[in-house]
């Protein structure tokens, strides 16, 4: 059985995109794999949010994935800043992580171009923090992104320099990880590319349906076919696509069948396609709204979590100190 490891941000809020893209398949592998879910409440520090916001947002996004099916009783579902050895492992890989490299690191450099004013140690050792979230559970798969792969690399890297260093087998070197077969690449609405947070083109889980309608009809279309069987743009292709996911394929043959004979509306088809996507929100929606409400669910959910995560946790720090010679007495 694999240990499979996935970090969250805590301004992660769920959007078709991660659905489908990832969080399904968790909801999956959680029960063929030993599973780490975590809020990366420390990460988020880098950027210096409100003190009154950064608590809503942990419970904005716990509240959305366990809506959407992650379930606390069988994977383990944690904050990170209630697992101190996450905090002591970090401290004692940077020992062993040298500030060129990290220097030289894409996430680090992208952040000292959208935040000048603010370059601080954190963000540049972001990519410890996040090396000891993954070894300190001796993760073996870690779902990332493109953004996230060179963070990925450098895990390993720090897990291999310290196996080396005191010369141990001892940190698994963990492997990204993208579902193989079942990769699902959710496009945006705005005629190219992928649905993501960045781009700003998210349809969000918990979007209200009249900002779902309002975001749907604003797709970028063409002019329509011209001519029967015409090839399909990439925007229009896309809005197949999320049609394909998410209507019924009576719904879908109808509209590629008046695609195909040039007779499509794509008013029609927006319109279709925004109804379906509000439909399927609804359950996840009010799920999202009930457990945001309920303090005392969340309260043991997290709980449980960090009881968890502190038990794994904690063995890895234990041995970690044994391997560095700290010895007792
Ligand atoms: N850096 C990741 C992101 O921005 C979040 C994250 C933090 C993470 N720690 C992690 C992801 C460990 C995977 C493993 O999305």
């Amino acid at each position: 059985m694999d240990t499979v490891l996935s970090g969250i941000r805590s301004t992660g809020n769920l959007h078709l995109g991660n659905y489908f893209g990832a969080v399904k398949n968790f909801v999956k592998m959680q029960h063929e794999n030993k599973c780490f879910f975590f809020v990366a409440d420390y990460h988020a520090l880098t950027t210096h949010p409100k003190p009154e916001n950064l608590h809503d947002n942990i419970r904005k996004v716990l509240s959305e994935y366990l809506a959407a099916g992650l379930d606390p009783e069988v994977a383990t579902l944690y904050i990170q800043s209630d697992v101190p050895e996450i905090m002591e492992l970090y401290l004692l890989l940077n020992m062993n992580a040298y500030v060129g490299e990290l220097e030289r690191t894409t996430t680090f450099k992208e952040k000292i171009r959208k935040q000048p004013e603010n370059v601080n140690a954190g963000l540049l050792t972001y990519p410890v923090l996040m090396c000891s979230d993954i070894i300190i559970h001796q993760a073996d798969k870690v779902p990332v992104g493109k953004d996230q792969e060179q963070n990925l690399e450098m895990a390993r890297k720090f897990a291999k320099r310290f196996n080396h260093m005191y010369g141990v087998e001892y940190f698994t070197l963990p492997e990204p990880y993208n579902f193989g077969e079942e990769l699902v690449k959710v496009p945006g609405l705005d005629g190219t590319g992928k649905m993501g947070k960045s781009e700003g083109n998210g349809l969000y889980l918990a979007d209200e349906p009249a900002a779902i309608r309002k975001k749907v009809m604003r797709a970028v279309t063409d002019a329509g076919p011209q001519e029967p069987n015409a090839p399909m743009a990439e925007p229009i292709a896309n809005l197949f696509y999320l049609l394909e996911l998410l209507s019924t394929p009576d719904t879908v043959k109808h509209f590629k069948d008046s695609y195909n004979d040039c007779s499509i509306r794509y008013g029609d088809l927006k319109k279709q396609l925004a109804e379906d996507i509000i439909a399927f929100n609804a359950p996840i929606r009010e799920r999202i709204h009930e457990i945001y409400n309920d303090s005392d669910y969340l309260r043991k959910v997290v709980k449980m979590g960090a009881e968890k995560a502190r038990e794994s946790a904690s063995k890895t720090v234990r041995e970690v100190r044994e391997i560095l010679g700290y010895r007792p007495f």
